[in-house]
């Protein structure tokens, strides 16, 4: 085990003069050290809880949904709770305009906002929030699958009227897949929706997990009154005034002629109502819930401050900490001693002279310092970062230190990959930054032949840095870029100019998907390969990726190949 905090603390206190807390990160005053020496034991035992203590306080998720469901305005409330922010449209909403999809200049600009906005942090009721911000538009649909490995929980934001839609659903495939807790918020109850009914009925169904409703809607829309709070048991009333932080009435008794008195006629209806949730559905499980099989669901208005409350208590009630992470090599435990973390996102510098980008780490074990050396495993190279960045509310400011389920930015000149390790020592190997089958092909072929140089390695650093993947072509040796959307392709191309001076031209290649293979039979493996070789490509990690023409063709090559498992995405 690693939890060898005590032995290592005394062999410190013992061996040096210049003891540091293990907390603060400064250095003693002399009062201290004279404390330390005659309390060692306490000492030790204190700073250890601390130590603890300050990463089990830790909440970092994201909030995901579709466009326009609401989740920048869900953000901007749980900001303005949090003290983080003192106006409303604080938070620029990071999406990329539906009418500007080709307008590069429009993304440049959202990416500026994008950056101050990826991760925010901030303090509430003891507890230290950090909200880790998706693209909104879904061309960066695969920026966002990463943001997911990142993240301890989720907060689903779903448009009562618009019901479960196509982004939400893809999102919420990456979740289930690795299994991270969600939460659900039926968000813009103060307009006509669908019955309530039958969205539970459509989360189960489109999102395939089971729903727990804590809360319960009175009304909709024009008839909107509030929501009963069921796990609190407690009555909160809407009053369609953005600026108020409704007070709730706690309400063991339903049955109490009371209930009338606060929403009339309503009240039988929701007496009805929450009798059929109890028939229907179970009780709420904490267990199911962090084992993600079954999502609680929530009911508001976000423009409207409502039910946003109700949500971040309860959130933070069953939210997990900071979980653990498995590595190839073992499972890491957050509250272990010494650092290490991984690279999730990498945003590039938008300014052409400075080709200088910011990795985004997120911390799976101990506390990272600033100015100490750490192991970046790839490279097998000792990297010291002086100058590196937490996001509190909106800010980017240097730290000092940083701990386990935090988010540091380490500014970077060309060192990082996704999926990059740091460590204080140990060869680690983080698992699971998945690869999804991308959903457009193009050759790219170098336009200025006196540039190829520059030109492969602005390919290499851009897909190091997930803009886009690339899958190298048997037959030919052509490479191929695999995009989500069509602003993809024109970011790598302004990018590969501006960035590297390198330009390049497509050619379309019109292909269903491009598919990992895996085969426990090495000959079918071989036989396979052999006979489709045309079809054949190694993604950036040399594994091999099946090219598939057309739905048609996958299922003639499972027929054929029965063997061969057909992956979507590379995280299997
Ligand atoms: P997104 O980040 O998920 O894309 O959604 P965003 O928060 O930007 O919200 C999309 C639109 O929905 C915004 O309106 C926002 O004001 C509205 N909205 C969010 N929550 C609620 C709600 O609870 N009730 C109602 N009625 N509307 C809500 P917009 O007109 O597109 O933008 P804006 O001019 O209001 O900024």
């Amino acid at each position: 085990m690693r939890y060898a905090y005590s032995n290592e603390l005394i062999r410190r206190r013992n061996s040096c003069t210049k003891f540091r807390c293990i907390l603060s990160g400064r250095k003693l005053s002399w009062y201290a050290k004279i404390y330390v020496n005659l309390h060692p034991q306490f000492f030790l035992f204190k700073s250890l809880k601390m130590f603890e203590e300050e990463i089990q306080r830790r909440r970092t998720f994201a909030i995901i949904s579709h466009p326009d469901a609401g989740k920048t305005t869900l953000t901007e409330k749980m900001l303005l709770f949090g003290g983080a922010i003192h106006v409303a449209g604080a938070v620029k909403s990071n999406k990329i305009r539906k009418t500007a999809t080709s307008d590069w200049m429009e993304i440049e600009k959202q990416r500026g906002i994008s950056v101050a906005t990826s991760v925010m942090g901030f303090e509430y009721n003891g507890f230290k929030i950090n909200i880790l911000d998706t693209p909104g538009h879904q061309d960066f649909a695969e920026d966002t699958f990463r943001t997911l490995t990142a993240v301890d929980s989720v907060i689903i934001v779903v448009d009562s009227a618009k019901g479960v839609e196509v982004q939400t659903r893809k999102l919420m495939q990456v979740c289930r897949m690795r299994k991270i807790p969600v939460m659900i918020f039926l968000n813009k109850m103060d307009r006509e929706g669908k019955n309530t009914f039958d969205l539970l009925d459509e989360l189960e169904k489109e999102l395939q997990i089971a729903v727990c409703p804590l809360s319960f809607p009175i009304g909709m829309g024009q008839t909107f009154k509030g929501v009963y709070n069921i796990f609190e048991k407690n009555l909160t009333l809407y009053s369609p005034n953005k600026q108020t932080i409704s007070e709730s009435i706690k309400f063991e008794d339903i049955n109490s002629p009371e209930l009338e008195n606060q929403i009339g006629l309503q009240a039988t209806q929701l007496r009805k109502d929450l009798e059929l949730v109890e028939g229907v559905y179970d009780e709420f499980r904490l267990e199911d819930y962090l084992s993600a099989t079954v999502a609680p669901v929530f009911f508001g208005s976000a423009l409207n401050n409502f039910g946003i409350r109700e949500l971040l208590d309860c959130f933070l009630h069953i939210a997990p900490c900071p979980l653990p992470i498995e590595a190839v090599e073992r499972k890491v435990v957050p509250v272990e001693e010494d650092f290490s973390g991984f690279v999730f996102k990498i945003h590039a510098n938008m300014d052409p002279n400075h080709r200088s980008s910011i990795a985004f780490v997120k911390i799976c074990s101990g506390k990272f310092e600033r100015n100490s050396h750490y192991l970046h495993v790839r490279l097998g190279k000792q990297l010291k970062f002086s100058s590196p960045t937490a996001f509190m509310a909106q800010k980017k400011e240097t730290v000092d230190e940083a701990f386990a389920g935090d988010i540091v930015g380490l500014p970077d000149t060309g060192n990082f990959k996704i999926g990059d390790t740091l460590t204080k020592g140990e060869n680690l190997h983080f698992k699971g930054l998945p690869s999804f089958s991308p959903e457009m092909f193009k050759y790219i072929e170098n336009a200025d032949p006196m540039k190829s140089k520059q030109l492969n390695k602005g390919i290499e650093q851009l897909m190091g840095e997930g803009v886009a993947q690339l899958f190298t072509h048997q037959n030919n040796g052509r490479k191929i870029i695999g995009t989500v959307g069509q602003l993809q392709f024109e970011v790598i191309e302004y990018r590969l100019l501006h960035e590297y001076g390198a330009q390049c031209h497509w050619e379309g290649l019109s292909l269903y998907k491009a598919c990992w293979i895996e085969c426990s039979n090495e000959v079918e493996l071989e036989n396979f390969k052999r006979r489709k070789f045309q079809y054949m490509a190694k993604d950036i990690h040399n594994r091999d990726v099946f090219l598939a023409e057309s739905a048609y063709v996958m299922q003639m090559a499972q027929s054929d190949f029965k063997e061969i498992i057909f992956h979507f995405n590379s995280d299997f």
